[in-house]
């Protein structure tokens, strides 16, 4: 081993597999070695080899085999010796050809970029308070392997707090801790598939980075359910022959629509007749401006829900914290599954956050977060409303994003693209659909943006649209 090191000699070994057969000279396979290593830059420019008597002893060579291979290395030009008796690399490796990669896109100036939340606003102070109190205060058995399921502070901290303000209707038992929604929805699918799983159905337009890829990956047809501005058509799903319904009914990612509670109940008779699973993404619950808090489905069929929460909207995506709130005859299996992905997540994130819960600072961030949130919301609409009023807001009362629907004569890639090219960041609806068609429309996520920035965005928006506007009136030559 050579460490890199330019000011004095090291006491080290080198890794040199010597044949010792006498096909080839010692000094020379040393000498080879060495200047594959340069060459390589395994050993870099500058970094000193260990004295020859060091090596020497290591290789269970004589100390003149080594001396000769450092001088013809010097003598190549490979090796400098410096005052006090050590060797220096003295060049650096072959330069490697630039590798041909398409130029990054730009990022954004401004970046209505969705699903953030603003992580300026971590609540850092009480975090840490939280980790030094479980690290002063936590049994050493926690700081062993757990069972699949996690912590059992953080079941019963995220059962108070999910029955109180979600309304299910959660048992600490059924509990698994899991790294976010994106693994949650890896691990419920992995136990379908096992169980015999064929298809899925999920909302259609939804999230292409979950429980579409998953299942996809794990070999299952994937259908999509078209949706309307309340959440997914349970007309359309009455013709859907599937194992499982993946659903964001409280806040239909992407368009915003609210499942009312006659269509929760067609749903769920749904999943009774055809005996399937539902399983309820819950990403942005906690955001509500302007209409009471709708309840969580589980909380109707705590048997035929798997219920997802994750912390990634509230506190942070960085955490990679997220809880299902699982069927009882499917919990062990669930649970093995996450021991088989990674033993089980972190624990001192996890007790962390139970004593973040159960201390009522959850709360309190999502107490201060939700003006902070609403007054973005409420800036984009203004804007919206000023700048550019035959768009059409959709799905605002909740969440970190909104979408705004297009008129028939801005099509939307084309908006899209127009303004990445302003430096203005916005997702269109249309590349989340499978299979329903629909307007085009604009997903705009506020939660990282002030309100002057907001409206700024709005503003090259306003401009984007005239240009594209101004662009079919020439080509119809108008
Ligand atoms: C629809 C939806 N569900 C859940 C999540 C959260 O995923 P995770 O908990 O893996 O960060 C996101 C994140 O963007 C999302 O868009």
């Amino acid at each position: 081993m050579v460490e890199k090191r330019t000011n004095s000699p090291l006491t080290g070994e080198l890794l040199v597999e010597l044949r010792r057969d006498g096909a080839v000279p010692l000094h020379r396979q040393v000498e080879a070695a060495i200047r594959a290593g340069i060459r390589s830059g395994r050993l870099p420019l500058g970094s000193s080899l260990p004295p020859t008597r060091t090596i020497a002893a290591g290789l269970g060579v004589s100390r003149g085999v080594i001396v000769e291979a450092y001088q013809q290395l010097t003598a190549e030009g490979y090796l400098t010796s410096r005052a006090g008796g050590y060797t220096q690399v003295a060049i650096g490796p072959e330069p490697a050809p630039p590798p041909v990669r398409p130029a990054p896109a730009p990022r954004p100036r401004i970046d209505f970029g969705y699903g953030r939340a603003d992580v300026s606003n971590f609540p850092r102070a009480a975090w840490l308070r939280s980790i030094r109190r479980v690290l002063a205060e936590a049994p050493n058995e926690r700081f062993g392997y757990l069972d699949g399921r996690g912590a059992p502070e953080l079941h019963e901290a995220i059962c108070g707090y999910l029955n109180r303000v979600r309304g299910t209707a959660a048992h600490p038992g059924d509990v698994v801790i899991c790294n976010g929604y994106g693994q949650g929805i890896a691990l419920v699918i992995q136990v379908l598939v096992a169980a015999g799983a064929r298809r899925i159905a999920v909302e259609d337009p939804c999230a292409d980075d979950d429980a579409r890829a998953v299942a996809r990956a794990a070999g299952l047809d994937v259908v999509g359910v078209p949706v309307d501005q309340d959440g997914v058509r349970v007309d359309a799903l009455d013709r859907v022959d599937a194992d499982a319904l993946v659903l964001t009914p409280s806040h239909q990612w992407p368009t915003g629509g609210v499942l009312s509670a006659e269509s929760r109940a067609a749903v769920l008779r749904w999943a009774a007749r055809r005996d399937a699973l539902v399983i309820e993404d819950d990403y942005d619950a906690e955001y509500r401006y302007d209409r009471a808090p709708v309840g969580a489905i589980q909380g109707l069929a705590p048997d035929r829900v798997v219920y997802a929460g994750t912390a990634s909207k509230t506190l942070a995506p960085g955490l990679r914290i997220g809880w299902l709130v699982v069927p009882r005859h499917l919990v062990d299996d669930v649970a093995a599954a996450k021991i088989i992905a990674d033993r089980g997540s972190p624990v001192i994130d996890q007790l962390t956050f139970a004593d973040f819960l159960s201390r009522g600072e959850f709360d309190r961030h999502l107490r201060r977060m939700r003006p902070v949130y609403r007054r973005r919301r409420d800036a984009l609409l203004a804007a919206l409303r000023e700048r550019v009023p035959d768009l059409e807001p959709a799905g605002v009362a909740a969440g970190l994003h909104l979408v705004a629907w297009l008129p028939p004569d801005l099509d939307e890639a084309t908006v899209v693209a127009a303004s990445a090219r302003r430096g203005l960041g916005v997702h269109g609806v249309g590349p989340y659909r499978i299979s329903s068609t629909g307007p085009g429309g604009l997903i705009f996520g506020y939660a990282t943006l002030g309100e002057r920035t907001i409206a700024e965005g709005v503003d090259v928006l306003a401009a984007v649209v005239d240009e594209v506007r101004s662009h079919a009136i020439r080509r119809r030559g108008g």
